[in-house]
């Protein structure tokens, strides 16, 4: 099958196929048109794309066409029935699009509505695009700031770190949160889903609880809708943290809905001049009054509000490739045969969630999906249902003390049967089990590196220990010994080993 590769309208920047991308869809046996001029806005020229292996051509013609957005109308008017259409096509915002192309016989997938469960990550437009816009809302916030980051100690004076505040931590926020802390700022988030405070952790970030009686517990992979309860205790968090913050950036999305206005004209107005709000919602209305989708405005009091829509074009030659390589994904999907076929199966969750029309059908709106990797909700504890009733507990937990007192007996009976100059030896052996147990497995993930340097330090005292016993008479010891020596080497080896990928990963090659 051939595929078309769409040029975008004026004011995209974004291309839906890159000349790496082209090389992998040829793999999968489709050949590949591309209309005259789709990269140019991306750096991708037409002979980029004749060298990867496409051609440069008619992509309406095509039997499956890529977009970026939905085809213009003369476009639309052009595509032949039973051609797949994919592309970003907002179908819950735009039902009247979706009856347009079912009324053409096209098939439509709409790479917007791929679900958020783990396997159709590497597919997931919506994250990779909203990852890039998070990057690019701190560099244009850093842009309106005019001031340094990071703070500084010169022989001229003192400058003091910007303090970013960061609502909604979701792909787009946790991005900005990376970002604004890697350039030095003090970063502060906030979120309903009370989940995402360990991630704003990690990212160095402090996490903003906002205290009320209702906990969100997201089971799509998105929020829902606050109670009036935590939106008042939310806003008087806001009129006492935005006015101290230098930048604020609000990407607080509820699907399907409108964004919540959480900062207010009143707030915005208390802030300090030359402070910037960068409002990633200005597309869906705003999480900031005053927002003019698509401008920037500053304020009476000096305040500078972005309100930009295209924040992932602002980088086109990675989004235009994070793009592709979410549709190859799709590709592969859909092409069990390697054999350049498109075959649409509605057995798979995502390939129906995406598909918005089939052969000329309306399949829009998809059954909801469960999404398996959401947490469940803990059941309320109530007077009537104590949490740790014995006979509610998990089998793990009866069975731990069982194994424990059975280790006990064991280690008790090793050691009165052991010879007194062994003794001290294994009590000190076991004491080490038991604490290594509890520091190693309390260790964050984040540190588990540095870990690893202390445990190869320590196998390199225990190789040499098992050096000065190896030669001893003892037959017992001299296996012992060079077990030892075995495990000790092989935990630094090993050590070593993860260490020079991990440096890789980050060495230019
Ligand atoms: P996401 O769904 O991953 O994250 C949204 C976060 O907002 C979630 O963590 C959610 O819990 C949180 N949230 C919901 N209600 C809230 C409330 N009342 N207070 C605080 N937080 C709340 O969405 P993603 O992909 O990170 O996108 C974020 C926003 O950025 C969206 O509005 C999206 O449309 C926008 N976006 C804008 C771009 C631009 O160029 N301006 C480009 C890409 C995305």
């Amino acid at each position: 099958m051939l595929i078309g590769v769409l040029k975008e309208g004026a004011a995209e920047t974004r291309v839906a196929a890159t000349p790496a991308t082209v090389t992998q869809l040829l793999k999968l046996g489709y050949d590949v048109v591309v209309e005259s001029g789709a990269g140019d806005k991306s750096d991708f020229s037409d002979a980029a794309y004749v060298g990867a292996g496409a051609t440069i051509g008619d992509a309406v013609a095509a039997d499956i066409v890529f977009g970026v957005n939905a085809p213009t109308s003369a476009q639309l008017d052009r595509l032949r029935p039973g051609t797949s259409m994919v592309s970003i096509l907002s179908p819950a915002l735009h039902p009247e699009l979706v009856e347009d192309l079912a009324n053409r016989g096209l098939t439509a997938l709409a790479m917007d509505a791929v679900p958020r469960i783990s396997r159709a990550q590497s597919l997931d437009v919506l994250s990779s695009m909203a990852n890039i816009a998070g990057y690019r809302a701190v560099v244009e916030a850093a842009h309106a700031f005019g001031r340094f980051f990071t703070g500084q100690v010169t022989a001229a004076g003192k400058v003091p770190p910007a303090k970013v505040l960061v609502v909604g931590a979701g792909v787009a926020g946790l991005a900005a949160i990376g970002t604004a802390g890697s350039l030095g700022a003090i970063v502060a988030a906030t979120d309903p889903r009370p989940e995402v405070a360990d991630q704003i952790r990690s990212l160095g970030g402090e996490y903003l609880a906002v205290e009320a009686t209702e906990v969100e517990v997201s089971a799509t992979g998105y929020a829902k809708a606050m109670s009036d309860d935590y939106n008042t205790r939310a806003a008087a968090r806001y009129a006492t943290t935005v006015p101290e913050t230098d930048i604020v950036i609000t990407t607080a999305l509820i699907p399907g809905r409108p964004a919540p206005r959480l900062i207010t004209a009143e707030m915005v107005a208390a802030m300090k001049p030359g402070s910037v709000i960068v409002d990633m919602a200005a597309a869906n209305g705003g999480n900031v009054e005053g927002t003019v989708p698509g401008k920037v405005i500053v304020t009476g009091n000096g305040v500078t509000i972005v309100g930009y829509t295209d924040l992932a074009g602002r980088l086109p030659a990675q989004a235009s490739q994070l793009y592709g390589t979410n549709l190859v994904n799709l590709m592969k999907l859909m092409t069990p045969g390697q054999d350049g076929e498109l075959v649409l199966d509605f057995d798979d969750v995502v390939q129906r969630s995406i598909t918005v029309v089939r052969d000329g059908q309306s399949t829009w709106p998809p059954p909801p999906v469960q999404v398996s990797a959401a947490p469940t909700t803990a059941a309320p504890k109530t007077e009537s249902t104590p949490v740790y009733a014995h006979s509610q507990r998990p089998a793990s937990t009866r069975k731990k003390p069982a194994v424990v007192g059975g280790a006990a007996l064991c280690l008790f009976l090793l050691i009165a049967a052991s010879p007194a100059a062994l003794q001290i030896h294994l009590i000190v052996f076991a004491l080490a089990i038991v604490i290594g147990f509890y520091v190693i497995g309390n260790v964050h993930h984040a540190l588990h590196t540095p870990l690893m340097s202390v445990t190869n330090a320590i196998s390199g005292i225990i190789v040499v220990g098992a050096l000065l016993q190896i030669g001893h008479d003892n037959s017992t010891i001299t296996a012992l010994s060079f077990v030892a020596i075995l495990l000790a080497t092989i935990n630094v080896f090993g050590g070593f080993a993860v260490t020079r990928r991990m440096l890789a990963m980050f060495s230019r090659s």
